[in-house]
């Protein structure tokens, strides 16, 4: 597997990403040339996966600001404020989104009154820097992470924080391809991640093409399998961490942590620190994104399968509390929970 799941064509000035919304069945990269198709793609989770969509949205911010025909500074940071906010109202809990977005941002604030032509050349170099930066800080956590998971362990995973939720390693996935390069074996368990099949469809699909052993299960089979003893880990991605280490991720997440603790199992959360938000203190200052019904009752069935105009609850994200998580992965440490609020040094 040696394509990247987001990419910049800067020859053809596009944005390219796998449509993981075909995966596991077909595999097509869609070649985005405007901010609206980038929006659309990350609004539909065709791009997806906290780092994934920051990556996506720098990208797409340098090809909007390519095609902009101006040379007067004002005009052209007033148009790119158009692109930002076009694509920073697509989903509202992965932080990595407005995170990239900053830094796009703070190209033209440095620049103040620069040629356009320079500050372009600049913006696609941010862009590029975002991404390699990602393939980088993702390997640290791999590698960081990859000690805390024994040869034979059994792995329970939710929703998908691999390759395809990165540009490459992915964050909950690097500690197993970085375990499996040293030699290490792994079972790992793939919740199947209801209502959108990202584990069943993707972090299936990825774990396999890695000639990794990877087993599906229903989200409400994790008990049933955490009481046969076979599982020695859980590692979960995170769409945005509080200061105090709460933990925003894909639904079900925090009811699996509840689960870990109670059957003695470490629960382990990896991610980039860019995914920290320390303007939320916890996890109550997290905005939880929240999506249409018809994901629930008529997405994977031919036909719908509750009845007409019955109400849906359809959370993207829940938030684990702090407490429950033994240790919180990042590229630059293993920050091991001592009781309270998580400490970032180190
Ligand atoms: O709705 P999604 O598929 O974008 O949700 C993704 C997750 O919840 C991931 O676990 C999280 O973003 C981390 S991805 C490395």
């Amino acid at each position: 597997m040696d394509f990247e799941t987001v990419s910049y064509d800067v020859q053809n000035n596009a944005l390219v990403i796998i449509d993981q919304t075909l995966l596991p069945g077909e595999t097509v990269f869609l070649t985005l040339t405007t901010v609206e198709q980038a929006r659309e793609a990350i609004c539909a989770l065709r791009v997806r996966g906290a780092p994934a969509i920051g990556v996506a949205a720098a990208i797409a911010y340098a090809v909007a600001a390519q095609n902009i025909q101006t040379n007067e500074f004002s005009e052209f940071s007033l148009l790119l404020s158009a692109v930002k906010d076009c694509l920073a109202t697509s989903r509202p809990t992965a932080v990595n989104l407005f995170w990239a977005l900053d830094r796009m941002e703070q190209v033209l604030t440095d620049n103040p009154g620069a040629p356009i032509v320079i500050i372009k050349k600049r913006l696609q170099e941010k862009a590029l820097e975002i991404k390699q930066e990602d393939v980088a800080v993702c390997r640290k956590i791999g590698e960081n992470g990859a000690a805390l998971l024994g040869d034979g362990f059994g792995i329970l995973t939710h929703c998908n924080a691999g390759r395809l939720a990165a540009v490459q390693y992915g964050t909950a996935l690097a500690p197993i391809y970085v375990g499996t390069e040293q030699g290490k074996k792994f079972n790992v368990f793939a919740d199947e991640t209801r209502p959108l099949l990202q584990g069943a469809r993707l972090t299936a699909w990825e774990l396999n093409q890695a000639g990794i052993d990877v087993t599906v299960l229903c989200d409400n089979m994790a008990a049933s399998l955490m009481h046969t003893g076979k599982i020695n880990a859980v590692i979960v991605g995170a769409a945005r961490i509080a200061a105090n280490g709460d933990t925003a991720n894909k639904i079900g997440t925090s009811g699996l942590a509840i689960l870990a603790k109670h059957y003695g199992i470490p629960f382990y959360v990896a991610a980039p620190t860019s995914t920290l938000d320390q303007a939320c203190a916890t996890g109550a200052d997290i905005k939880i994104e929240h999506r249409q019904g018809t994901e629930v009752t008529e997405l994977w069935y031919k036909k719908p399968m509750a009845p007409k105009g019955i109400g849906v609850y359809n959370p993207a994200f829940d938030v684990t509390d702090h407490t429950l998580i033994t240790a919180i992965i990042t590229e630059f440490a293993v920050h091991h929970n001592t009781g309270g609020a998580f400490s970032w040094q180190g």
